[in-house]
């Protein structure tokens, strides 16, 4: 090849640069150029026949659809059904992404033997495996009865040709960074394959009227192309994800054509594959009900349901010259906003302390409404004095101190009142839901609550940790 058709194109977020280097421009990570084919190729063409042919005209039709809506398939979980919007839409195209191991495989084979039950002619087409460790998947889990038409390949073309002759309903295709197609000069894996292949099989589903499932792995180092470079190619993004050593799983949808975005699913990795977990509230408590100086519990809604999670924050002495902030399952950039918040508004200074947050069971918080439970969590870490048993918060806090109203508070209350808790620390006019509310427009009032004393806010300013 010439060397003027080559361009290198990172692996990390699809840029394409003339020369190579070591870092990419345009997403700033290292070593994730790799070198491929600039040839122009033409949609569709990577599978080889360009088309020279003239097209023919569009053909224009109103918005009003004519025929009924289309009726979705059930997989039979119903967390998954609802993540995808009530149900898996017929000639969809869906992009599963996940860690390595997080168990997509294991909830892709569950559904696939769901989907064949329920009548919908299923394949599941594997890239990865061999036959032989599906089948033997099936039967621990005890799917080897369902229906679904299994096979091990690789090569697009040879899978589209099978497909076409065998036309499921429904195809589960682990995954896409293993399967290539012949007409590209690129390794399975990297951008331009991966690209071309969710292409391909995206018009597939689209003309083939067949609902495709895709697997992606995405691995944070940016070596092998994340399924980011595909999303706007699919109807519906949904991401598993999971803590290491931890049994709980979050699906969670973040691009649907056809339906909400907000939904989790919860689930549970056991002996017997991933068991739902349709009543999720209580799951990231924890067990003992007893609560330690640090932690807080915050009263969050994650799409049409409540969750009650544990917010634990541990503010130390900085061992080294600069404070560390590390944070599991919330936002640095937030965290250190609520810090500023505290110094500034309560003179409670965590300047000089390390601190870390860190939200309990593995789930990940993205709503502004956890920011009271952590202003607490932080606070309480600061007094080492623990917060009242049986209380929940939740609440947004702006740069000005005021905590401001949040959407669902009425689902929250009773949700907390449901879970035996007898209070709820609350943005003002928060109220109902059977619960004693203690309203806190300011996060002044937060501070004065939990630290009438002021001993947080005078260690603060003599340099010292609290009550220790
Ligand atoms: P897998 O579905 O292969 O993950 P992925 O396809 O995302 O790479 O499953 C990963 C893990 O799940 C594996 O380490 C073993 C565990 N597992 C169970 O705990 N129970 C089970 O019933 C199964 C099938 C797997
Ligand atoms: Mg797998």
């Amino acid at each position: 090849m010439a060397k003027s058709d080559l361009v290198f194109v990172c692996q990390n977020c699809g840029a394409v640069h003339s020369k190579w280097s070591g870092r990419c421009d345009a997403c700033g990570a290292w070593n994730t150029l790799a070198e491929e084919s600039a040839k122009p190729s033409a949609p569709g063409s990577a599978l080889g026949a360009p088309s020279g042919k003239k097209g023919k005209g569009l053909v224009f039709s109103d918005l009003a659809f004519a025929g009924a809506a289309p009726d979705r398939f059930s997989t039979g979980i119903g967390e998954l059904d609802r993540v995808l919007g009530g149900g898996l839409v017929p000639a969809s195209a869906v992009l599963v992404g996940g860690d390595p191991g997080v168990g997509k495989s294991t909830l892709l084979l569950q559904a696939a033997a769901g989907l064949a039950m329920s009548g919908v002619a299923t394949a599941y087409v594997t890239g990865e495996e061999a036959e032989a460790q599906i089948q033997d998947r099936a039967r621990r889990l005890g799917l080897a009865q369902a229906p679904v038409s299994l096979a091990a390949g690789a090569d697009l073309r040879q899978i589209l040709e099978s497909l076409r002759a065998l036309k499921p309903q429904a195809v589960v295709i682990d995954s896409i960074q293993t399967l290539w197609a012949d007409g590209l000069d690129a390794a399975p894996g990297t951008v331009a394959q991966v690209r071309a292949v969710a292409h391909e099989l995206a018009r597939f589903a689209k003309k083939a009227d067949c609902a495709v499932i895709l697997v992606g792995h995405v691995t944070k180092e940016g070596q092998i192309a994340g399924p980011r470079v595909v999303e706007h190619l699919v109807d519906a993004v949904i991401y598993f994800e999971g803590e290491r050593g931890l049994p709980f799983r979050i699906l969670r949808a973040v691009k649907n054509r056809f339906g909400p975005t907000d939904e989790i699913g919860v689930f549970e990795m056991t002996e017997a594959g991933l068991s739902e977990t349709p009543n999720p509230s209580a799951l990231f408590l924890s067990p003992s009900g007893e609560r330690a100086s640090g932690a807080a519990v915050f009263a969050g809604v994650e799409g049409s349901r409540p969750v009650l999670v544990e917010i634990q924050a541990l503010v130390a002495p900085a061992a080294y010259g600069t404070a560390r902030r590390a944070v599991v399952g919330w936002d640095t950039g937030r965290l250190a906003m609520i810090l500023a918040v505290l110094e500034t508004r309560c003179g409670l200074g965590f300047g000089g302390r390390d601190v870390y947050l860190s939200v309990a069971g593995g789930l990940r918080i993205s709503e502004p409404a956890a920011d009271l439970a952590v202003a607490a969590a932080l606070i309480s870490a600061l007094t080492d004095e623990p917060l009242p048993k049986d209380c929940v918060a939740f609440g947004e806090v702006a740069l000005s101190g005021d905590v401001r109203p949040v959407g669902r508070t009425d689902l929250r209350l009773k949700e907390a009142a449901k879970l035996g808790f007898g209070m709820a620390i609350a943005p003002s006019g928060a109220e109902g839901g059977g619960i004693k509310v203690r309203q806190t427009p300011r996060i002044g009032d937060l501070a004065a609550f939990l630290d009438p004393l002021g001993e947080a806010r005078d260690a603060a300013a003599s340099g010292s940790s609290g009550r220790r």
